[in-house]
């Protein structure tokens, strides 16, 4: 996005709104290169209409899914206005949208993401109650909110463990099969108790904002399911990304808020951890890995990792891969 796009962008994104011709001004234009699939800008934003004087620090995100009822933009879009949310949760506050151009306009929340700070295990507890209070919220009170998205998807979890073996089937190792049917078989007896799951529940997508509230971004992925694909996801997420075990404090977080039992979380865990690794295996099968923006294959070393832990099997060509990376495999 150069400043002429976002310009445009937003005149026309406010005049829509308002009817009438807008002169604004756009100053301090960053762009925000850390999301990994839209393009994000935080500037300064003024305009006068009449006796109105709008002058903030704003994030304009543009989406890149196609425009439909169902896209990524709609789905946030809905959640970020969701007053049940609201109610629990902070999120940022939106000014306004444009369904043509696919693009919000939002508050800029001043402060930190998750990541940047030197996270401590009263942090960790912290992020854990925000998804607390997420998956609190009884979803009859989204019905109204969410009449125009459909956040849910009959039989969520066969449907994930259906696009695993799909994935597994064109590996050329059996062994991945075996595991993923091994996987299935215990999860026929879980009882599931279904959530709003934010869908992407890491560091880089919680805010802790200069009054120490944590503020919720990035719910593209929102979905109702099982309350431990979210706790298992952050889980993952966390270690691979950043090689940090943060369980315990999260979940002693977490729990204060629910004041529910966490049962058969380790089954999740293996769940996410076999999708987690086995994405990567056509890398590790020899397909080109110039697209991969971080170099260091740490992260799929610690994707590996997990895998092990969970599914108590190595293999040979994942790790003479890591081992061409200079990576070498510890049991953890
Ligand atoms: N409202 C906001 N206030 C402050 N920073 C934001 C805001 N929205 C996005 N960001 C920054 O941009 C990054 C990417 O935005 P995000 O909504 O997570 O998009 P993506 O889907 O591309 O990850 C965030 O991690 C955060 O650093
Ligand atoms: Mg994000």
């Amino acid at each position: 996005m150069r400043n002429n796009d976002i310009r445009k962008m937003v005149i026309q994104m406010i005049e829509k709104h308002s009817g009438i011709k807008q002169d604004i001004e756009i100053s301090n234009v960053t762009i925000n290169n850390t999301g990994f699939n839209n393009n994000i800008a935080t500037f300064h934003l003024s305009y006068r209409r009449g006796d109105e004087y709008f002058s903030k620090e704003v994030v304009l995100k543009k989406y890149t899914s196609e425009p439909n009822y169902n896209s990524t933009y709609r789905k946030e879009l809905t959640v970020l206005k969701s007053n049940a949310l609201k109610k629990f949760v902070n999120v940022p506050c939106v000014y306004y949208e444009d369904d043509e151009q696919n693009i919000i306009l939002m508050e800029k929340i001043q402060g930190v993401t998750f990541d940047q700070l030197l996270l401590s295990n009263f942090q960790y507890r912290q992020f854990g109650e925000v998804l607390g209070y997420i998956h609190n919220i009884d979803t009859k009170f989204f019905l109204d909110d969410f009449l125009n998205i459909n956040l849910k998807q009959d039989n969520y979890l066969n449907v994930y463990l259906t696009n695993l073996r799909n994935r597994v089937k064109l590996f050329s190792d059996q062994e991945y099969m075996k595991l993923l049917n091994k996987l299935t078989e215990q999860f026929t007896t879980i009882e599931c108790r279904e959530v709003l799951n934010h869908g992407d529940y890491h560091f880089l997508n919680v805010i802790l904002d200069n009054n120490k509230k944590a503020v919720v971004l990035d719910w593209e992925k929102a979905k109702i399911a099982d309350y431990r694909f979210d706790l298992a996801n952050s889980l993952i997420m966390g270690y691979s990304w950043f090689g940090i075990d943060f369980k315990e404090p999260m979940l002693g977080g977490y729990q204060k808020i629910t004041g529910k039992k966490i049962k058969d979380l380790e089954l999740f865990e293996a769940l996410l951890s076999f999708d987690s690794f086995t994405k990567m295996i056509p890398l590790i099968e020899g397909s080109d890995d110039s697209h991969i923006r971080d170099r260091s294959f740490k992260w799929l070393l610690r994707r590996y990792e997990l895998f092990v832990k969970y599914h108590g099997k190595r293999f040979k060509k994942a790790e003479e891969f890591l081992y061409s990376k200079g990576l070498y495999f510890h049991e953890i």
